[in-house]
């Protein structure tokens, strides 16, 4: 299985050598494949305004190569949801510790869809709320399109529409507000047979973490069979 690692400011040097990729990657599915023309960028590396040193980003990582990725943002700072699509947003600006904003969710192409062990963007899935968890979050906000909805629902996330879906570039699209929960993450490890956190945390001891509850014991066996 690969290894998911937390990337923040306090350990960022020990992953150097995967930004240059992660950047090139971002360009060629944001804007080559998914035609996100407005982030396009002469030197072919995606990086925008929130790519700030308080970002924090999730490497998944198989045989040094970068195959998956996703970007927290805290809302303490700006994000996507304040700055660019205040409008979805009808509660009004979420700017708080124990929220953080969720972007730039991909897996490469070759490895999308896989059936063979947990998926990969199930795997982020189940990290992001690990993260959460072991950092005192409480929720992510998140601007996405709404053909997330659905598998939000079947994986157990809970997202909280903030606002009616508009449509944008021919997407539709919406800001929710997801729960950061203990029940939340020990369901996705249990649909993914993970019976132990899956987060690498290389350099990053000086960062407190809470502890996360066991699951060893509620992973049904067949999925532990699997791993
Ligand atoms: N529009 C509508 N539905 C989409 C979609 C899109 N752009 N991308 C994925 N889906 C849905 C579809 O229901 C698809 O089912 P299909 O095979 O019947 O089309 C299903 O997700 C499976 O997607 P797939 O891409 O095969 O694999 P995955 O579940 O392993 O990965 C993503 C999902 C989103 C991680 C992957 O598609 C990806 O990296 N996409 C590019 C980056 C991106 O758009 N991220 C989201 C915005 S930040």
């Amino acid at each position: 299985m690969p290894d998911i690692h937390v990337v923040r400011k306090d350990n960022r040097h020990l992953y150097e050598a995967y930004f240059d990729p992660y950047f090139r990657l971002r360009h060629e599915i944001y804007v080559k494949q998914r035609k996100w023309m407005a982030l396009e960028r002469p030197d072919g590396r995606e990086i925008d305004q929130f790519d700030t040193e308080e970002a924090v980003y999730l490497f998944c990582i198989e045989n040094n190569q970068l195959i998956g990725a996703m970007r927290a943002v805290p809302t303490l700072m700006p994000t996507l949801m304040s700055e660019l699509f205040p409008h979805l947003n009808l509660r009004g600006p979420i700017h708080r510790s124990d929220v953080y904003e969720l972007s730039r969710i991909f897996v490469i192409p070759e490895r999308r869809g896989e059936h063979a062990g947990p998926r990969i963007d199930m795997l982020l899935l189940t990290a992001i709320m690990e993260y959460g968890l072991s950092t005192g979050l409480t929720g992510f906000s998140i601007v996405l399109e709404s053909w997330w909805l659905p598998r939000f629902e079947r994986c157990g996330w809970k997202a909280h529409p903030l606002g009616v879906p508009h449509m944008m570039d021919g997407m539709s699209v919406l800001a929710v507000l997801v729960d950061c929960d203990e029940g939340t993450w020990t369901t996705l490890c249990s649909q993914i047979g993970l019976s132990r956190p899956v987060l690498t945390w290389r350099g990053l001891t000086g960062v407190s973490r809470r502890s996360l509850p066991d699951i060893s014991t509620r992973v049904q066996p067949a999925a532990q069979q699997a791993q």
